[in-house]
């Protein structure tokens, strides 16, 4: 288990629109390496950055042509590695987002798999026998290729899924895990592995981690698929990190990843505290976190201790959290999302709340993620300082609000999103209890009108956080006695005979006696 992991606080970058310094319109890495300083001094110690490869962007990167370049746009092989060596000079992590499901139709290993004659890469992806025969309950491509077969697709009709075989076979041409067309595609994405980690990165987020063996009840042939990359990377990198793209912790954390993440898809309840109509977050006090903490604890018993679930602030593929969540409530959400176990997660710009830009035309597969994955907003400065291009010809347009937030103008007040942001890791780092891997105890499960309040420990050091986002005052019995407050927010929580009061909008961090 890398040592890292213990307090990595992580910042995802869409790299398309976080900095451009050729004034081509599209971000690139040397703007990466220019703010490496600034995401620093917030308090993040690691990065995620989506898929940087060679790829004709069908799905903004997630439809790879060369698992082993990158992306001219964004420059070279030299720059990437350049920016490895930068961060870890800042103390820095750097994670790459590895698309082991599919791959772009215009791969090289997919142009010699639609030959007719049997070739090195015939079983690297999933073929059935006849052109008249589509697979089963997944979607494919016919008609397209000399040889005579239908295609499985994992997301997009330009990704074809690659084979890493069947757990339940029921058709003559759905191979086994074991046989050597799946064990070759996994060997070839263990190398892709090795080069970058050789090169200098620091492990990888996975793309649709659960997605590899098809027909898996409960996922078992998955699982054990990952196992075989756990062991692997122990042997040869042992301080790689892996964060997969799964959803489900119980599953994914038993296959070895480090860590899951919790998403707007799968059973966690995730929606249910920024993303729905009545979020936990909202002053109406009509959200139930209750749910989500159900769920969550299951999670983390099943697990177990080692791995970790982490809550991302939001990501490329959802609404951005100031969609649903207004005002204070955006800080309460953060004080939550930096105070829980696991590694947190921060979207690029949801630090300053950045908007999710309505109405805008899909972009490179983004259909309705468009708007959350706008240029990152800097300064007053023309296009918001992310880029010299005449602005019709930026990767997309911008949040065109007067009032848009930017970074220069957050900085500036001390009473911003991005000082409370950058405030809350500083607790965090500061207090052990608060890390993530630190034990989490909830007290008050945020059920409509109730707060949400959870005790986190680590050795001798106990806190409990209580949040009330409602804009009544809310109360929980609680056994324990609250000490001095390590951190307030909209007035402090008051203890009588065993009840603990908590005024509306609140947020606190409390040791406990
Ligand atoms: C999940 C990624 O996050 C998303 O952006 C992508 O479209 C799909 N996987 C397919 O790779």
């Amino acid at each position: 288990m890398p040592k890292w992991l213990d307090n990595a606080v992580f910042y995802e970058i869409y790299p398309q629109s976080f900095l451009d310094t050729n004034a081509d319109g599209i971000g690139d890495f040397r703007g990466i390496i220019r703010k490496l300083d600034y995401i620093r001094d917030l308090g993040f110690n690691a990065l995620w950055i989506n898929p940087c490869f060679t790829s004709p962007f069908g799905d903004a990167g997630y439809d790879v042509a060369d698992y082993y370049t990158v992306a001219p746009r964004y420059g070279t092989n030299e720059d990437l590695k350049e920016l490895f060596i930068q961060a870890h000079n800042r103390g820095m992590h750097v994670l790459l987002d590895l698309v082991p499901g599919h791959t772009s139709v215009e791969h090289p290993w997919f142009k010699e798999s639609m030959k007719a004659e049997k070739n090195a890469f015939t079983d690297r992806y999933i073929w059935t026998d006849s052109v008249s025969e589509p697979p089963e309950g997944m979607g494919c491509l016919r008609g397209i290729s000399p040889r005579d077969g239908a295609v499985a697709l994992n997301f997009f009709s330009i990704q074809p899924a690659l084979n890493y075989g069947f757990n339940v076979r029921t058709r003559p041409w759905q191979q086994s895990p074991e046989e050597e067309g799946p064990r070759a595609t996994l060997e070839a994405m263990m190398d892709v592995m090795r080069f970058w980690l050789g090169m200098g990165c620091d492990g990888f987020r996975v793309d649709m981690a659960m997605s590899l063996v098809k027909n898996d009840p409960d996922s078992q042939a998955t699982i054990a698929l990952w196992q075989k990359v756990r062991a692997f990377l122990d042997e040869e990198f042992p301080e790689a990190a892996m964060v997969s793209e799964w959803g489900e912790p119980e599953k994914s954390l038993r296959g070895g990843f480090h860590m899951d993440f919790l998403l707007h898809f799968g059973p966690s309840h995730y929606n249910d505290l920024f993303r729905c109509q009545e979020p936990f977050f909202s002053d109406r006090g009509l959200g139930d976190a209750s749910a989500f903490v159900e769920k969550y604890l299951e999670s983390r018993e099943k697990a177990g201790k080692n791995g970790l679930i982490c809550i991302p602030s939001g990501n490329h593929d959802m609404a951005r959290l100031a969609k649903f969540v207004e005002g204070d409530q955006k800080k309460l959400a953060f004080t939550f999302l930096l105070t829980m176990p696991g590694a947190p997660f921060v979207y690029y710009g949801d630090e300053i709340g950045m908007r999710f830009v309505e109405g805008l035309t899909s972009v490179e597969g983004g259909y309705e993620r468009t708007g959350a994955r706008s240029p990152m907003q800097w300064d007053g400065s023309v296009n918001a300082g992310f880029s010299a291009a005449p602005r019709n010809k930026l990767y997309m347009p911008q949040d065109p609000a007067s009032d848009r937030p930017t970074v220069e103008e957050q900085l500036s007040r001390s009473d911003s999103l991005l000082h409370h942001v950058q405030k809350m890791i500083a607790l965090r780092q500061a207090h052990p209890a608060l890390q993530n891997r630190a034990a989490i105890a909830f007290i008050s499960n945020g059920a409509p009108g109730q707060a949400l309040a959870y005790e986190r420990g680590c050795g001798e050091e106990r806190l409990l956080v209580v949040l009330n986002p409602c804009r009544e005052a809310a109360a929980f019995s609680y056994g324990g006695t609250l000490g001095e407050a390590v951190y307030v927010f909209g007035g402090a929580a008051l203890q009588k005979d065993g009840t603990v009061t908590v005024p509306p909008v609140s947020a606190g961090i409390y040791r406990i006696k």
